[in-house]
């Protein structure tokens, strides 16, 4: 019987992964709550194909292990594929699938909320009441429909960015390599990344972790920005140089950042530290203030995405492993 086994699967995973294996039910399907290492890559042993998702490094260690057991059928949960040794897998003779579009509005959402709040002062509104200071003043608000909003990146995600931040009445710019035709149509794209940093208010990054990316967000990039501008990162920590923001925080420079994902969050993220030493001071310290939007890589972690993640990586696998095309397979000839 063909056998798929997942790694890491959550509470919140298990209805969606028996809603797959009623699908299924000449499939066997087995899961455990522990991350894919090259340790636990010996619980896959007899599976035909593996199922996993982002949180650690996968290491040419741990698709060496799964190799070992035989198993070559790889299908991650997740989008990001920065953290595969894609080198390895390839050398291995991997087949490999991620899911791309799992619900760009979950990431979006989250993205835009955030910046609104962080735009309103809502953080340090919320630390007032709290202390039953109801007062009104210093913490008053700006409106997203006065900022010009930069979107670096107009994939899926970027793209339903601009529309909720249209919604609130901004004017939206835009840059990409890859220039959407539609979008170019319609007249947002600038010529070039110096174009948003003079122009925007809010700025969000949409783009993905390659090198040419790493520290996008740098002291030159901040220098170049509008007094009083808001940084969005919820794409991928290695995008933004952390200690230029917490240079552009203290100087005043930059009004508020909203950060979901961190350039030290593996290991870091997704684990309950409320009763042990913390192990980052400089996240603590980002933590701490009071125009910062700390939130542990979540702005994904929606019931409608990590449905789409976990039947879509699940139907992905079972192509693999029947030797038929899946609907989003990694090209590993690919040069990355
Ligand atoms: C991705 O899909 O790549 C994400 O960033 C979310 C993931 C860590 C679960």
């Amino acid at each position: 019987m063909t056998k798929i086994y997942a790694y890491a699967i959550r509470k919140d995973e298990e209805p969606y992964v028996k809603e797959w294996k009623d699908a299924h039910k000449d499939i066997k399907v087995e899961y455990t709550d522990q991350l894919l290492t090259p340790e636990t890559a010996k619980l896959a042993k007899g599976a035909d194909g593996v199922v996993a998702y982002q949180q650690l490094n996968y290491t040419a260690e741990t698709l060496q292990a799964l190799a070992d057991e035989g198993i070559h059928n790889l299908s991650l949960r997740n989008v990001g594929i920065d953290n595969v040794d894609l080198k390895k897998a390839k050398e291995l003779d991997f087949k490999l699938t991620n899911v791309p579009v799992y619900s760009p509005n979950a990431i979006a959402e989250h993205a835009a909320v955030q910046a609104a709040n962080i735009l309103r002062q809502d953080k340090r509104m919320a630390e007032k009441v709290a202390k039953h200071n109801l007062q009104w003043a210093p913490t008053i608000g700006r409106e997203v429909r006065d900022q010009t909003v930069g979107v670096v990146g107009t994939g899926h995600i970027g793209q339903v960015f601009m529309k909720i931040m249209e919604g609130f009445g901004a004017k939206v710019i835009a840059y990409d390599i890859f220039k959407n035709p539609e979008l170019e149509k319609q007249g947002y794209y600038v010529d070039s990344l110096d174009d948003i940093y003079a122009q925007a208010d809010v700025i969000s990054l949409h783009v993905p972790d390659v090198p040419e990316n790493v520290h996008m967000i740098n002291d030159d990039s901040i220098k170049k920005m509008k007094d009083g501008v808001v940084i969005v990162n919820v794409s991928r920590g290695p995008l933004v140089d952390t200690d230029a923001i917490i240079r552009g925080l203290d100087s005043g420079k930059v009004f508020g950042f909203v950060m979901d994902t961190y350039e030290n969050e593996v290991g870091i993220f997704n684990e309950d530290w409320s009763n042990k030493d913390f192990p980052d001071e400089r996240l603590a310290n980002l933590i701490a203030r009071p125009n910062v939007s700390v939130t542990p890589h979540t702005a994904f972690y929606t019931t409608h995405a990590v449905r789409n993640m976990v039947v879509k990586s699940f139907d992905n696998n079972l192509n693999l492993i029947k030797g038929k095309t899946p609907e989003t397979p990694v090209d590993l000839n690919k040069e990355f």
